[in-house]
């Protein structure tokens, strides 16, 4: 069951949008923040709060990959292997974090503190090869660069 202060922002965001459909998005991430990952019961208590038929919030969550559907480590690394940074060396990156981590794509850590994904383009090609973990962006990647910043997680 939601918190008292997650319901009290979703309740908040739904004042900023002219439709109860337009605000699922924000306050997906509410539920993620809240549960670890989107659950079924958090999508129900979301349409409970917005007054609205849960399968709309059901449609946008499955829709984006944003959105985890199942419950990922603490650290949710996921690399761009899209066009931009499959060209400089994504892939070697994947590789490079797979090795380190001990796991592939896909994967959760045994400790559960890391999760491995590949996703698509995360918006940032300018600065690729990237990933990102959790909300924050990792751009301009190398292996020094991905290897120090494993390490300050660890
Ligand atoms: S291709 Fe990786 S951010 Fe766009």
């Amino acid at each position: 069951m939601l918190s008292e202060a997650a319901v009290n922002e979703i309740k908040e965001i739904r004042k900023r949008y002219v439709t109860a459909r337009s605000c699922i998005m924000p306050c997906l991430y509410v539920i993620q923040r809240e549960y670890g990952y989107i659950t079924e019961d958090g999508m129900r208590e979301i349409a409970k709060i917005l007054d609205i038929n849960p399968i709309l919030v059901f449609e946008v969550s499955t829709f984006y990959t944003m959105y985890n559907k199942k419950p990922v480590g603490k650290y949710h690394v996921q690399v761009c292997t899209n066009i931009s940074c499959s060209i400089l060396d994504g892939e070697h990156i994947l590789d490079v974090i797979s090795k380190k981590l001990g796991i592939k794509a896909k994967e959760t850590t045994p400790d559960k503190k890391f999760t491995l994904s590949t996703v698509e383009c995360l918006g940032s090609c300018g600065t690729a090869p990237m990933m990102q973990i959790n909300d924050k962006y990792y751009e301009n990647l190398n292996d020094a660069k991905v290897e120090e910043i494993l390490n300050s997680l660890r």
